[in-house]
C-alpha cells in the first residue's frame, strides 16, 4: 500500500503571523508542496488563529490540487467552518491555548456526545473524520464506536524517545486494532527524516502527517528539496 505524505504547512503561517505580513504564504508552500510530490495538505486553523487564518483555509480549498486535510478542536464554530469549506476529511485534535503545539492525543472519553454529533454532521456534509488519538486500546476502540472513518496516531512520546521499543510497540498494536476495526490509520507528530522510517514500516498505517521538520529543512534546503527528502527516508523504511 503506497504511504501518503501530506504536509502539515501550518508552521509557514507561523513565521508570517510574526511579522503580520503577507509573507511567506502557506498557499504557495502548499503548492510548492504539491510539485515535489506531497499526497495532500494539512493545515490546523486554530481556534486562536495563531498561525493558520480562515482566509488561508479558503485559499487552500479553492487551490488544492490534492486532496484538504484540516485540522480542528470539535467545537460549534470549527465544525460549522468544516461544513462550509468541505475539506476531503477533518481531523479533530485536542487544543489548549497555552500549549506550543498539540500535546497528548484527542480523550475520546470525554464528551462522546459532542464527538459523535460532530462526526454526524461531516458525515451528512460528505466529510470524512478522524480522531488524533495516543496509540492506546481504549482510544481506538471509542474512535471506531463514535464513527470516525480514521484515526491518526499520536507519534510524540515515539519520536521524544525512538529508542524506546514500547512507544513503537504501542503504535504497531494500535494501527493493526484500528485497521481490524475497518478505520483508516493515519499517524504523525514529531516526525523526522531520522525517526520517521520505523513508522512508515507499520503496515496498517496509510498516511503521514509530517510539519515542523518540513518547514525547519526548507530554510535550508527550500521546502521542495524538504518534502522530497522526507518521501525517501519513508520509502527507505516501508516494506515493499
Ligand atoms: N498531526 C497532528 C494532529 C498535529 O497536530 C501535528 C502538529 O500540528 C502534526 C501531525 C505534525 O506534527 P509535526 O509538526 O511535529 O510534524
Amino acid at each position: 500500500m503506497h504511504l501518503r505524505l501530506f504536509i502539515n504547512i501550518d508552521h509557514v503561517a507561523t513565521i508570517r503571523q510574526a511579522r503580520r505580513a503577507l509573507e511567506p504564504d502557506p498557499v504557495q508552500a502548499a503548492a510548492l508542496c504539491e510539485d515535489a510530490g506531497a499526497d495532500g495538505i494539512t493545515a490546523h486553523l486554530r481556534e486562536d488563529r495563531r498561525h493558520i487564518q480562515d482566509l488561508d483555509v479558503d485559499r487552500l480549498k479553492a487551490t488544492l490540487r490534492t486532496p484538504f486535510n484540516l485540522e480542528l478542536a470539535c467545537t460549534d464554530e470549527m465544525v460549522a467552518i468544516a461544513e462550509r469549506l468541505a475539506p476531503h476529511h477533518v481531523t479533530f485534535v485536542p487544543e489548549r491555548r497555552e500549549e506550543i503545539t498539540t500535546e497528548g492525543g484527542l480523550d475520546v472519553t470525554r464528551e462522546p456526545e459532542r464527538l459523535e454529533a460532530a462526526v454526524r454532521r461531516l458525515k451528512a456534509a460528505g466529510i470524512a473524520t478522524s480522531f488524533f488519538i495516543d496509540p492506546v486500546p481504549m482510544m481506538v476502540e471509542r474512535s471506531h464506536w463514535m464513527g470516525a472513518d480514521a484515526v491518526e496516531l499520536h507519534t510524540g512520546r515515539y519520536a521524544e524517545r525512538p529508542d524506546d521499543d514500547r512507544s513503537l510497540r504501542a503504535l504497531h498494536d494500535a494501527a493493526r486494532q484500528a485497521a481490524a476495526l475497518g478505520l483508516a490509520v493515519h499517524a504523525g507528530h514529531g516526525l523526522t527524516t531520522a525517526n520517521v522510517g520505523a513508522v512508515a514500516a507499520i503496515p496498517e498505517i496509510e498516511e503521514l502527517n509530517i510539519g515542523h521538520t518540513i518547514v525547519s529543512n526548507a530554510i535550508y534546503v527550500g521546502i521542495a528539496a524538504a518534502v522530497r527528502t522526507m518521501r525517501a527516508a519513508m520509502d527507505a523504511g516501508r516494506p515493499t
